[in-house]
């Protein structure tokens, strides 16, 4: 998957998120401290008033809001060209989705190919869909986490990077449970970013072998 890029030079990542945007401030930290050989080329969000975008603003990063409009659950159309011109124009190479609360469509697929990455709270294939950590919670599970993967045309059914799992705990609620996995994430985005800068990442198949 990395045969092309100088792995000298830091990876170009571009990170769209709609919220808080915890995980971006794990890859960022993880930049900065110096374990991550990447760079944020940009992070955009379609919420306006995102906090992602000021913690990235606070970095230096270059952010911004393009609105998704008309659609309310996927990025197409004008929006997903506007998303796609902007990356491209800072040569990102990798766009991470941390918190980005749309379904991305053929064309961004496409532009970056196996190169769009999303971070799944629960241990897929199990519990894909919305509030996952509810869902593992509900049905009982015994153990939840996180996962990594390459985005594919369907939801949640990509390559796997990596997985993290934690312990559901007897007087867990959604809450405590969420926050436990999440603690996870911010773990295995730059871990899963550390392999492909260091291109150690290899496809066969639906299986992402990492070296
Ligand atoms: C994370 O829990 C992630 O699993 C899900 O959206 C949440 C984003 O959190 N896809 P944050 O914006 O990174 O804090």
């Amino acid at each position: 998957m990395n045969d092309k890029r100088q792995l000298q030079e830091p990876l170009r990542v571009a990170v769209l998120g709609s919220g808080n945007g915890s995980n971006a401030q794990s890859i960022i930290d993880s930049i900065e401290t110096g374990s991550l050989n990447a760079k944020i080329t940009c992070v955009i969000s379609d919420v306006e008033n995102a906090y992602i975008l000021e913690r990235a603003r606070k970095h230096g990063i270059h952010a911004e809001f393009i609105s998704a409009a008309p659609f309310k659950t996927k990025l197409e159309g004008d929006a997903e060209k506007k998303y796609i011109a902007l990356m491209q124009s800072f040569q990102t190479e990798v766009v991470v989705l941390a918190g980005f609360m749309r379904i991305v469509k053929t064309a961004l697929l496409t532009a970056f190919p196996n190169r769009v990455l999303n971070i799944h709270p629960a241990l897929l294939p199990a519990f894909p869909g919305m509030e996952s950590w509810k869902q593992a919670l509900d049905y009982g599970v015994k153990v939840a986490g996180c996962t990594v993967h390459i985005v594919d045309e369907g939801t949640d059914t990509g390559p796997i990077l990596v997985q993290k799992s934690v312990p559901v705990l007897e007087n867990d609620t959604p809450a405590t449970l969420h926050t436990r996995i999440q603690a996870e994430e911010h773990k295995a985005y730059p871990e899963a970013l550390t392999a492909l800068a260091s291109g150690r990442v290899r496809l066969e198949g639906r299986r992402a072998v990492i070296e």
